[in-house]
């Protein structure tokens, strides 16, 4: 297809990693006709956390409702669509299956290309159905419920890794933080609510790896510091002003995450940070970097609270960039529950 064409192609995205089934229409790459979200929180939230077999089984019973929706509301025919884009990794292998097999079976029956789209490239790809201006090259901070991570866009597909977590995603320390003072699944929004009630200077928790030119994170220290004070406030006895907890703990992880992604468009010598994946919704995070790239002349972009947190549009902006790049997938597409962002270079 030429680019001409290209523009005018209408992509059915899915996305089904987790704990949301969606599917989305874009016509080109960043005009959004639907983008249908059926997510799972209530049913997952009794067992305080995504109970995998249970994900797998309910995107089974949403997958066709969801991707005939998002036709409906696009108002576009299943005959109209030009190529099929999925999201293959990382996430829940059975629950990424789901999609991928659906992904499949429309591209197969349609006769057109299938795209398989690694899940926080399309965090990455939010931010240009958000802000119809950007273009790289930026830094984009990744932060989802498991991964952390920096990234020098140079193109649209051209990305550098610069560090990524050693070992909890700031999402993952917000939920788990969130579960152990009785918070409800998923703890990020919730601990977001409560640390605006709070003192983020009441206690002070440790930062990790904060050494100049260093870009991996480590969140599993502060969570340890969390529990253990925690814990050690009970045995004494004393009260627990969870309000104050809430808002030191955010703002521990949100200083390290701004600060490495501010150094990093120093270092880069860029002009634009991008903030990518469900942490984005965090509004200190938010406020704290767009402060700073204020201050320093960076333009800052953040996707809008709905682009934010998991969602079949994003796929289908990566995907269609993919297809300009010539990176398509063939019908042996598997999921990669373990998929990593990975290095890719001009000329792959
Ligand atoms: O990107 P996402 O929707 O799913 C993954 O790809 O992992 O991210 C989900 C993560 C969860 O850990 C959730 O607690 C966190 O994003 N999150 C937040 C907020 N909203 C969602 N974390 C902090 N503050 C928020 N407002
Ligand atoms: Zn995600």
């Amino acid at each position: 297809m030429s680019k001409g064409d290209m523009q005018d192609c209408l992509t059915l995205a899915i996305e089904s990693s987790c704990d949301e089934t969606s599917a989305a229409v874009l016509r080109g790459g960043r005009e959004i006709l639907s983008n249908i979200i059926s997510t799972q929180i209530p049913v997952h939230q009794k067992f305080g956390g995504v109970v995998p077999e249970i994900a797998s089984r309910k995107h089974i019973v949403n997958i066709m409702p969801v991707i005939d929706e998002a036709l409906r509301e696009a108002k576009v025919k299943l005959s109209d669509i030009g190529q099929v884009a999925v999201t293959y990794g990382p996430g829940l292998v059975g629950a990424l299956l789901v999609g991928v097999s659906a992904a499949k079976a429309l591209a197969f029956s349609l006769d057109v290309p299938l795209i398989g789209v690694n899940h926080l490239e399309g965090h990455i790809f939010a931010n240009f159905l958000s802000a119809p201006e950007l273009e790289p090259p930026f830094v984009a901070l990744v932060v989802s419920g498991g991964h952390t991570a920096l990234v020098r866009v140079k193109g649209y597909h051209e990305f550098e890794l610069m560090g990524q977590t050693r070992d909890d995603a700031a999402g993952e320390a917000f939920d788990k933080i969130a579960r152990v003072m009785g918070l409800p699944y998923p703890g990020g929004p919730e601990i977001d609510r409560l640390a605006k009630e709070g003192n983020p200077d009441a206690i002070d928790f440790p930062r990790a790896l904060e050494e100049k030119g260093n870009y991996e994170f480590s969140f599993s220290g502060l969570k340890s510091a969390v529990l253990n004070y925690l814990n050690s406030m009970q045995q004494k006895g004393e009260e627990i002003h969870r309000a104050d907890v809430a808002a030191s703990f955010q703002k521990a992880v949100i200083e390290v995450l701004a600060e490495k992604a501010l150094e990093a468009v120093g270092e880069t010598g860029m002009d634009k940070l991008v903030l990518a994946g469900g942490v984005a919704a965090n509004s200190s995070l938010e406020e704290r970097l767009r402060t700073a790239c204020e201050e320093k002349g960076i333009r800052f972009y953040f996707p809008s609270k709905a682009l934010c947190t998991d969602n079949a549009a994003m796929i289908g902006c990566r995907g269609y960039y993919q297809a300009l790049a010539g990176d398509g997938s063939d019908f042996y597409l598997n999921a990669v529950p373990n998929l990593g962002l990975r290095s890719i270079s001009a000329k792959e």
